[in-house]
């Protein structure tokens, strides 16, 4: 017999929604008020474990998704009961989320219909996450840190709460935008933190830099930013942390201060001794030569090797007093401001070559006119320490000292052959000369660059900065 039309399109009607049930990974059932099935989706095992006939067998759908599911009566007044989170136990003992819909119909002899969608996989995901987040979140705050998240389009930025308490808005109250972010910058550093970060965004990469802030509480803080920006052909957003650098500002600064303060009273506590030597000790060891000379002369008719005896005498003294001299100049390089840095540096050089017995050539050329007192003492003081070095560590026969000038600067170099040595290794010797050096260096804000590696020689580039610089 010939099926008629609406028959056709009913039986296609149920075959195209068969297909679609089965396709679906929600799984659905209808069941009478009693909660009786009287429908079971042929594809219930892919969540449930079970068949389509022990599902069947089971008769109710409180046996398959428990009884606690929907108080009962909640479904009195008709309405459906959507997004039900509800944890069961499959055929095999293992747990699984589920997402379940209830709602009222009348199809198939039921009269209420529950689609139930395992939602396992993105349960366990956002647990992930939430615990990623936890720990971010953990390190962050141990690190002093604060997010931002910069969305370039509107110029809008999302703070974290340590971001906002970065930049003096403890009670969150400022609406954080790129440009209020960069109002905040000190305005010494904001050219190069905008330039920074537009760079960084023009080639899709990340930045790091150390700024100043100016916060809403008018405390100035230290930030280190970094970012790393994302695009989608053009500029998009910009993702990054700030990390609260102030105490570790302010314990460097005090280590400086201090640096310098002991630079400066070494410095003090060597001009007193030079002093000491030469108007003091060195005084009374040229009164003393002069006594003996005296003395020589009373005694012109003594015995040929009393005479002997006090010119040996007065020889000593004489070379007793040069010594203190070159010691007290050496302690306080009086000759700086009368004959200048070049000559001092030259004078130095020759004295030691001739004492040490090593070649120290000294191509120096006139800067000092340009350099400031502190500037010239540096210079000379590395000098010494450097070729001090030489002299007891580097075995060289060879040592050059170098002194020109270059624009806005003057530099320095002392270069010997000798042994060389690890200049990561000796960081750890408890020595002052290499420590020294840096710190005076620091100090006139100038650079040190030491170069050296074991048998390849040593080498020292200063420069410091000249006056109109
Ligand atoms: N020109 C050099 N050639 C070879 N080794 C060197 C040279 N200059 C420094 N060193 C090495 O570096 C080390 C540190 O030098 P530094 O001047 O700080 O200390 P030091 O000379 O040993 O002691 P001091 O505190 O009296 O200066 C030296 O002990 C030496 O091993
Ligand atoms: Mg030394």
């Amino acid at each position: 017999m010939e099926e008629t039309v609406p028959a056709v399109a009913l039986r296609e009607s149920e075959e195209l929604h068969r297909i679609i049930l089965l396709s679906m990974s929600d799984a659905v059932f209808i069941t009478d008020d009693e909660g009786v099935f009287t429908f079971i989706c042929p594809n219930a095992d892919v969540i449930f474990g079970y068949a389509y006939d022990e599902i069947r067998a089971f008769n109710r759908i409180s046996r398959l998704l428990g009884r606690d599911l929907i108080e009962p009566g909640q479904l009195k007044q008709g309405a459906e009961i959507r997004n039900i989170e509800h944890e069961i136990e499959t055929k095999n003992g293992t747990r699984r989320n589920l997402l379940v819909h209830v709602k009222p119909v009348a199809i198939k002899g039921g009269t209420i219909l529950y689609v139930c969608r395992d939602i396992t996989d993105r349960k366990q995901a956002e647990e992930a996450l939430r615990r990623n987040e936890e720990r971010l979140t953990l390190a962050l705050g141990a690190a002093a840190a604060g997010t931002w998240d910069w969305h370039v389009p509107t110029g809008e930025m999302t703070w974290s709460p340590e971001t906002h308490r970065m930049f003096g808005d403890a009670s969150r109250s400022q609406p954080p935008t790129f440009d209020a972010f960069l109002d905040r910058v000190h305005q010494l550093d904001r050219e190069r933190v905008a330039r920074a970060m537009t760079e960084a965004m023009d080639a899709g990469g990340s930045y790091e830099t150390e700024f100043r802030v100016l916060g809403y509480d008018t405390i100035e803080r230290w930030i280190m930013g970094r970012g790393k920006a994302l695009r989608n052909g053009k500029p998009l957003r910009m993702l990054g942390v700030f990390v609260d650098l102030t105490d570790r500002h302010h314990m460097d600064q005090e280590l400086r201060d201090l640096g310098g303060k002991l630079i400066n009273a070494h410095e003090g506590e060597r001009i007193r001794l030079s002093h000491e030597l030469h108007d003091d000790v060195g005084q009374r060891v040229s009164l003393l030569g002069a006594e003996l000379g005296i003395l020589r002369h009373r005694l012109a008719d003594a015995a040929p090797d009393v005479q002997r005896q006090i010119a040996t005498l007065s020889e000593q003294a004489e070379t007793i007093g040069s010594e203190l001299s070159r010691l007290s100049h050496e302690l306080h390089p009086v000759r700086l401001t009368h004959i200048g840095l070049e000559e001092s540096i030259r004078r130095y050089c020759r004295d030691v070559a001739e004492a040490r017995h090593i070649a120290i050539d000294a191509e120096v050329i006139e800067v000092s006119a340009k350099l400031g007192s502190d500037e010239a003492l540096c210079l000379y003081r590395i000098t010494q320490e450097a070729v001090h070095n030489v002299v007891k560590h580097s075995s060289a026969t060879r040592a050059t000292v170098t002194l020109a000038g270059a624009a806005g600067k003057v530099l320095l170099s002392i270069v010997d052959n000798g042994v060389g040595f690890d200049t990561q290794a000796v960081r750890k010797k408890d020595t002052l000369g290499l420590v020294s050096m840096r710190e005076r260096v620091r100090l006139v804000r100038g650079t040190l660059m030491l170069t050296s590696k074991p048998g390849g020689g040593t080498r020292i580039d200063v420069s410091v900065p000249t006056i109109e610089s």
